[in-house]
């Protein structure tokens, strides 16, 4: 399939383009269960990070499922070819200098090791967003762990469907102890410390 495909090197590199936007490009990964509180950590953390000048982008497991994604269901081949591609273009949004931030449940351990495995050891930042199965099942956002429950939807994770805890993510985030402020601070306080942020940013 790869047979005759050369990669082009491109004149401008991804230190030139996170240099101009002054910033070390990475991806923010968010794994967690459904309803955790991935999506809305997540924008806050962008909202945060665009008041700060930074250049980000998110994606989201909800919208890209409308789009790029929606020729695929939940089962556990099309859960991988979902973090496949997700892995695939967070790479090309690195390579353009940004801040990708992703939010989706990516249930299976070896599935994020491999989004882990596309990019630079630097440019991968887990962030477990860790929040009791019965807090999610209590908030249900969706109405999904109910129908779930009541055998409604199939493979459901967390429910019949497995959720692989992170076992060394570079961020842990416990949501019944900590605000979305909180949260975010953590965040920042992590990318701030590590060096992600050029020195003029404050
Ligand atoms: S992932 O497992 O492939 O990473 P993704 O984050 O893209 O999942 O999508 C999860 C969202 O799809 C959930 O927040 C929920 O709204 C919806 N959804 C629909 N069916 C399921 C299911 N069987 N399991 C989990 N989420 C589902």
């Amino acid at each position: 399939m790869r047979k005759n495909i050369v990669w082009h090197g491109h004149n401008i590199s991804k230190k030139v383009r996170g240099d101009g936007k002054e910033q070390y490009p990475c991806i923010i990964w968010f794994t967690g269960l459904s309803g955790s509180g991935k999506s809305t950590i997540a924008n806050a953390l962008e909202s945060k990070l665009s008041e700060i000048g930074k250049h980000t982008y998110l994606l989201d497991g909800d919208n890209i499922r409308h789009g790029l994604n929606k020729d695929l269901g939940f089962s556990d081949n099309d859960r991988m070819e979902n973090i496949r591609r997700i892995g695939e273009v967070s790479k090309l949004f690195i390579d353009a200098g940004l801040i990708v931030i992703s939010a989706f449940i990516s249930p299976f351990r070896l599935d994020r090791k491999q989004a882990r495995m596309l990019v630079e050891e630097r440019e991968f930042i887990e962030v477990f967003i860790d929040t009791p199965l019965e807090i999610c099942e209590q908030r249900d956002p969706k109405g999904l762990y109910k129908k779930a429950r009541k055998g409604e939807v199939p493979t459901f994770t967390g429910i019949s469907s497995p959720y692989e805890i992170p076992e060394t993510p570079e961020i842990h985030i416990q949501t019944d102890k900590l605000s979305i402020e909180e949260s975010v601070n953590v965040i920042l306080k992590y990318l701030h410390q590590k060096g992600y942020f050029h020195a003029s940013t404050h």
